[in-house]
């Protein structure tokens, strides 16, 4: 795998820099739910002020608003991050997807984000498979180097690409249907087993597009509405009642996907099994977080802002050989292309 080179080699010293971190967190309330995408940043940015850059200003997207959205501001995301990192040289800029430029990967929008920098620092690994104007266009306005989370994410990550230890098994939730099908696709052949739950299970329900096995679950906690506090009732997978919603696996597959969890050399698992978010169908994310955290014979990677907040909320993140920072960025690594973000990055 090619590496870019490395912010360690930037002189940044009274420099104006643009970093790019991804510090979209999961949100509740309007206050951040999980703050580990902001403290896998600090590193880089510490760096920066450390080595005495005259300001670092970060920026990144949150959530996915179709312009402006004052549920999307940067503002609880800014504190939590202050408080973390308190420098007055830090700076936090407001959302990039305000602007409709930025999933243009409109050079416009790029040169606004570059003005007034010398330098720009991609650290954002969870975005890196996206080529948006913060992303990749800006790297090729201003001396570009890559941030040390990208750099560790690229490196531990990359230990899945090459020969892995077997069983691979493969475990894939989460709401993003649309963007992971495909990848899923492009890289379930190299997994040994795909565990499948979550949206993704209910979408497979009428016929799976997939060309290889899948585990889908057999059981599924129903529920007659999308609440918390919705009408429940324990289901066979193939006979939800029409018009009510699997939103966790049942005992039964939680209990079949464990097995195949406690076998396994290799573990990548992306997305919850369920909207664990509530109480009454967090079970089935539960119990895979903890069949992967009790198989310490594996090489475990767990990625994705939710399926890390889980971890995090269940006690479990050094459990596992690595939290990744990257849901989709990881899956998309995974298949073996080189991600946009990473390639806009001149090398050593
Ligand atoms: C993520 O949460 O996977 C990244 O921050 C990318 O977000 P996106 O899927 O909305 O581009
Ligand atoms: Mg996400």
């Amino acid at each position: 795998m090619r590496l870019p080179r490395t912010v360690e080699s930037a002189d940044v010293a009274g420099k104006r820099v643009l970093v790019r971190a991804d510090l979209n967190v999961p949100l509740e309330d309007g206050r951040v739910a999980d703050d580990t995408r902001i403290r896998a940043s600090l590193p880089t940015l510490r760096l920066l002020l450390d080595r005495g850059a005259a300001e670092v200003r970060v920026c990144s997207h949150l959530g996915r608003p179709k312009g402006p959205d004052p549920a999307y501001r940067m503002e609880p995301v800014r504190r939590r991050l202050l408080e973390l990192l308190p420098d007055e040289r830090l700076r936090v800029l407001e959302n990039t997807r305000f602007d409709a430029g930025e999933a243009k990967n409109d050079p416009e929008t790029a040169r606004r984000l570059a003005d007034g920098c010398e330098l720009y620092v991609d650290d954002a690994f969870g975005s890196a498979h996206r080529a948006h104007a913060s992303t990749e266009a800006v790297a090729h306005l201003l001396p570009a180097y890559a941030g040390l989370l990208l750099l560790a994410e690229l490196e531990h990550l990359g230990r899945l690409l090459g020969e892995v230890e077997r069983p691979f098994v493969l475990i894939s939730g989460g709401a993003k249907v649309e963007d992971k099908l495909g990848v899923l696709s492009n890289l379930g052949g190299r997994a040994d087993t795909v565990l499948i739950g979550g949206k993704m299970a209910e979408e497979l329900r009428d016929g799976s597009p997939l060309d290889f096995e899948v585990e889908l679950p057999v059981d599924v906690v129903g529920a007659a509405e999308f609440a918390a506090d919705a009408e429940r009732r324990l289901c066979a997978y193939d006979e939800l009642p029409d018009g009510w919603l699997g939103l966790d696996i049942g005992p039964e597959t939680r209990t079949r996907f464990s097995e195949r969890i406690e076998e396994a050399r290799t573990i990548f698992w992306n997305g919850p099994l369920g909207v664990f978010e509530w109480l009454p169908f967090a079970g089935g994310t539960k119990a895979v977080a903890e069949a992967v955290a009790a198989n310490q014979d594996a090489f475990s990677v767990v990625g994705g802002a939710d399926s890390v907040r889980a971890l995090n909320e269940l006690g479990l993140a050094d459990r596992v050989s690595w939290v990744s920072t990257g849901g989709g960025a990881s899956l998309e690594l995974l298949e073996g292309k080189e991600l946009p973000g990473v390639a806009a990055i001149p090398s050593t």
